[in-house]
């Protein structure tokens, strides 16, 4: 399997590790299938997203696009982050094998999950944002935390 430059460049060197402890809205996701997790604090005031980070127990691929996820999201206004789709994160990477185009889903749906706690959070709805389905909730934060 081959890995562009800018896969293995975020997978070796990922931006943006780790928590913001008071995140506006964090999204936890999962692939039932590969078992991988991953997790996205974003840090929001005035419509802008001004921080993001992220922890991901999973593979490379998902390392690497939760990575480049977090870059992307910095600095957008919410409806700017909504166009980060699984699609643009694999254009960001100049690709992924067939079989890790999963884990590039796996980045939208944490950053669109993160999203969506936000709005719960805020009372607000932002338009055109689904309720994310891979959305682990915190009930089982304590089986991520474990890993
Ligand atoms: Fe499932 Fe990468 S193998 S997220």
């Amino acid at each position: 399997m081959m890995y562009s430059e800018k896969v293995m460049d975020h997978f070796m060197n990922p931006r943006n590790v780790g928590e913001i402890e008071d995140a506006s809205g964090v999204g936890t996701v999962g692939n039932a299938k590969c078992g991988d997790i991953m997790k996205i604090f974003l840090k929001i005031e005035y419509g802008i997203v001004l921080d993001a980070k992220f922890k991901t127990f999973g593979c490379g691929a998902a390392v690497a696009t939760s990575s480049i996820a977090t870059e992307l999201i910095k600095g957008k206004t919410i409806q700017e982050a909504l166009e980060i789709t699984n699609k643009a994160v694999m254009e960001a990477l100049d690709g992924l094998p067939p079989v890790k185009v999963h884990c590039s889903c796996l980045a939208e749906e944490a950053l669109h999950a993160a999203l969506w706690d936000y709005a719960e959070k805020n009372g607000i709805v932002i338009e055109g944002l689904e309720k994310p389905v891979n959305d682990i909730g915190e009930h089982e934060e304590g089986y991520y935390e474990a890993e």
